[in-house]
């Protein structure tokens, strides 16, 4: 294995600096790290992934002042959310500079802008000087990473550096608000909440997950099939009587009963944001050919509880075997 050692910031900086990806740490998955001015670096982040290039990616940046740089015609709502949340795990889609190459946007106008909170993240991009694009350091399709060596286990022959900054806090992926329509829209859902938008800059819409089995994305981020594991996860409610594949997992939720005793709980408490850090690393740690099916229990679908909904239905197959 080439991980760990685990990069240091100043060699990340380096290897970002000469083109190379650096899978690196955020407060909410690791990314997968390139400069986001050179179309060569953003290549290699799409290769390394297996990631289709239809799919853009999310500049990081350390400083407000920054968004300038990315951004164009910043709408004050921009300002306000980058006031009230940044850093932290809330991206915003807003009108793109030239500068932005179309391989970092797949041809959009727009762009995808956020600060993270992590202050390894945030030296990183400091000592190199760059903005950073970078998408989930995972192979496209699989479980986002909230740890080193989950990266290092999906990614290692792949990628320059790996940057070991412990276990991620938030443990799922930024709120992206899109600003860059004509009315703010919540695309992804969330440490920060719809209610959070709304408090800042009043009525948001959320859009909700249309995409079927079997049909085309409706918008980019809107791939059904985006957190799946290679065991079959079933969320929800199993029928009273139903029988179950021998070799069940349950991920439980709070004091609820299930059909059969729980191997790990999110939260004894039924607390959301504990359930949130948790989640990928129960779905790394079981997704393991021991297992036939990983079973999870029912979340309430409110607060930080809609992002793990939506992650869940979306890592979900939608019959029990
Ligand atoms: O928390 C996060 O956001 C993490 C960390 C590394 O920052 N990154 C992340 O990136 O989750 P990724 O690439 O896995 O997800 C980014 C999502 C994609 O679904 C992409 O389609 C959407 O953002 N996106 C990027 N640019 C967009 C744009 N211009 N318009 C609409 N959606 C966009
Ligand atoms: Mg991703």
């Amino acid at each position: 294995m080439k991980f760990p050692p685990w990069t240091s910031i100043s060699e990340a900086a380096r290897l970002l600096k000469e083109g190379e990806v650096v899978a690196i740490p955020t407060e909410t998955v690791y990314g997968l790290a390139g400069n986001a001015y050179e179309p060569t670096a953003l290549a290699k982040i799409f290769a390394a992934k297996e990631r289709p290039t239809f799919d853009p990616l999310i500049v990081h940046i350390a400083d407000i002042s920054e968004l300038e740089n990315i951004a164009k015609d910043i709408p004050d709502a921009a300002y306000k959310l980058a006031e009230a949340y940044w850093p932290g795990p809330m991206t915003m889609i807003l009108p793109k500079k030239d500068c932005i190459p179309d391989l970092c946007t797949s041809g959009l106008p727009s762009v995808a802008v956020r600060f993270p909170s992590h202050p390894v993240a945030q030296a990183i991009i400091k000592e190199s000087g760059l903005p950073l694009a970078a998408p989930s350091a995972n192979l496209f399709k699989h479980v986002s990473p909230t740890t080193a060596e989950h990266v290092a286990a999906q990614l290692a022959d792949r990628i320059a550096g790996i940057v070991d900054g412990g276990a991620c806090a938030v443990g799922v992926e930024s709120s992206i608000i899109s600003l860059a329509g004509e009315k703010p829209t919540v695309l992804r859902p969330g440490a920060i909440t719809p209610e959070m938008f709304a408090k800042v800059i009043g009525d948001v819409s959320v859009k909700e997950s249309t995409s079927k089995p079997g049909q085309a994305m409706q918008a980019p981020g809107q791939c059904d099939t985006h957190y799946r594991p290679q065991v079959p996860l079933y969320f929800g409610e199993v029928p009273a009587g139903h029988k179950l594949p021998p070799h069940t997992v349950r991920i439980a939720f709070g004091k609820q009963t299930g059909p059969i005793p729980a191997m790990v709980n999110l939260s004894e408490t039924g607390d959301m944001t504990e359930a949130t850090a948790k989640l990928y690393a129960y779905m790394h740690d079981l997704d393991n050919p021991d297992y036939d099916l990983i079973l999870v229990d029912p979340i309430p679908n409110t607060g930080v509880g809609m992002a793990l909904n939506d992650r869940l239905k979306r890592a979900s197959i939608k019959t029990l075997p």
